[in-house]
């Protein structure tokens, strides 16, 4: 029977259903759990929440009772107005986008130093991390995103950790799928190469390919990772998609090799992401593909190692030419991508600034080519188009 009774009288024992209020306001990321830990208790007298819910057919009674309904559901519906936030426009969005990146750079990166020291990890920031990246990718999908792209100073494992949290709650929103799960698959995202942490940096970093023994010691990530998430009671979704990210379609992934048939949903939607921001992603030895000729290189494997129609709903998400990618127009402009537009996939808003008509940088403005005589001929990948211009992206403040 489920009961509700006062957090004053709860016990070592019980299993505890769910808690009253808000999720962010309690540090227990697991809705339900048995009360087992002494640690558990204390916290949970001390957070603040009042009251909760206890199933007696599980766990330990009490005679204390509030009420024996049924336990309400969980603040789906009130998160679903947040959903309807009108989309703002990516220069009003990333004020607010770079305030979650810094936190979320100081939040992941004391998440892998805990590792280091065998502590306990913070979900509960970890938590409001990620509600935080869903509703600024709900504002504006790109803003956050354009934050992550790693330069060579930059911390790869964080920054890919935050892309890919940030691609699989943009996947999970445009595969409609629920609040709760769509918090899952962004904490998955945040935590999926949490098992890297501790490998020597000359492995992680090592320019060109690595010694048979190196892969296999590399290979091991998905495992080590999910020992840990496992050893903090981390949900099934977490759990699978720290375990399969690298599982492929085909069989040929790692680090079980599993059939087509034994991979979860999310699983593949970790596939496509992870792979999707290694390619785009600067690391210490390489700069990243345009993300145009990402999707195309991915649309190449997607029959043997993705999941066609997850593929698709990523592409439909991030667009044929998804933000960041440079382009030439038809007019002679140069450009990059900054947003999607609403009629059509092939036809984004760029913001051009060079045209090779005159040979030299032009005022910056956004073009929206589904509203002129005016399209993309070609995606140029960065260092080519610097070397064949003449220019600097970064100082033009392009990429
Ligand atoms: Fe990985
Ligand atoms: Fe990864």
């Amino acid at each position: 029977m489920k009961k509700k009774i006062n957090v004053s009288d709860a016990r070592l024992g019980m299993y505890i259903d769910s808690l009253c209020g808000h999720w962010i306001d309690h540090p227990f990321w697991r809705k339900s759990f048995m009360l087992d830990q002494q640690k558990d208790l204390d916290d949970l007298q001390v957070c603040g929440t009042k009251e909760l819910w206890i199933d007696t057919d599980l766990g330990a009674d009490v005679e204390c009772t509030i009420a024996t309904d049924q336990p309400p559901a969980p603040e789906v519906a009130n998160q679903k107005k947040v959903e309807l936030e009108p989309p703002v426009i990516l220069s009003d969005e990333i004020k607010r986008a770079r305030k979650i990146h810094t936190q979320g750079q100081l939040d992941v990166t004391d998440m892998f130093k805990r590792v280091c020291n065998n502590d306990e990890l913070r979900l509960d920031r970890a938590l409001i991390l990620v509600d935080e990246i869903r509703k600024s990718t709900a504002r504006n999908q790109n803003a956050f995103l354009s934050l992550t792209r790693p330069k060579n100073d930059q911390d790869y494992l964080c920054m890919h950790s935050l892309a890919t949290c940030a691609l699989m709650i943009m996947l999970g929103r445009k595969m409609k799928m629920d609040f709760e799960t769509i918090i899952s698959l962004g904490l998955a995202g945040l935590l999926h190469d949490i098992g890297n942490v501790g490998f020597p940096d000359d492995l992680i970093n090592k320019p060109g390919k690595l010694t048979q023994e190196e892969y296999d010691i590399v290979k091991t990530h998905p495992v080590r990772g999910w020992e840990i998430l496992n050893a903090h009671h981390l949900d099934n979704i977490v759990l699978d998609v720290c375990l399969h990210h690298h599982e492929r379609m085909d069989g040929t992934g790692y680090p079980e090799s599993l059939p087509l048939d034994s991979l979860s949903l999310f699983a593949r939607m970790a596939a496509i992401c992870d792979t999707y921001d290694s390619l785009i992603s600067d690391s210490y030895y390489r700069r990243g593909i345009s993300p145009a000729n990402a999707i195309r290189q991915m649309t190449k494997w997607q029959e043997g190692q993705f999941d066609m129609t997850v593929f698709q709903a990523f592409v439909r998400t991030v667009g044929f030419y998804p933000f960041g990618t440079l382009v030439k127009l038809k007019s002679g402009r140069v450009g990059v991508v900054e947003e999607q537009s609403k009629k059509s996939l092939a036809s984004p808003i760029v913001r051009v600034f060079f045209s090779t008509r005159v040979d030299e940088p032009i005022f910056q403005e956004w073009v929206d080519l589904s509203k002129v005589q005016d399209a993309i001929v070609s995606v140029e990948e960065a260092d080519e188009l610097e070397e064949e211009l003449r220019i600097d992206l970064r100082i033009m403040s392009v990429i």
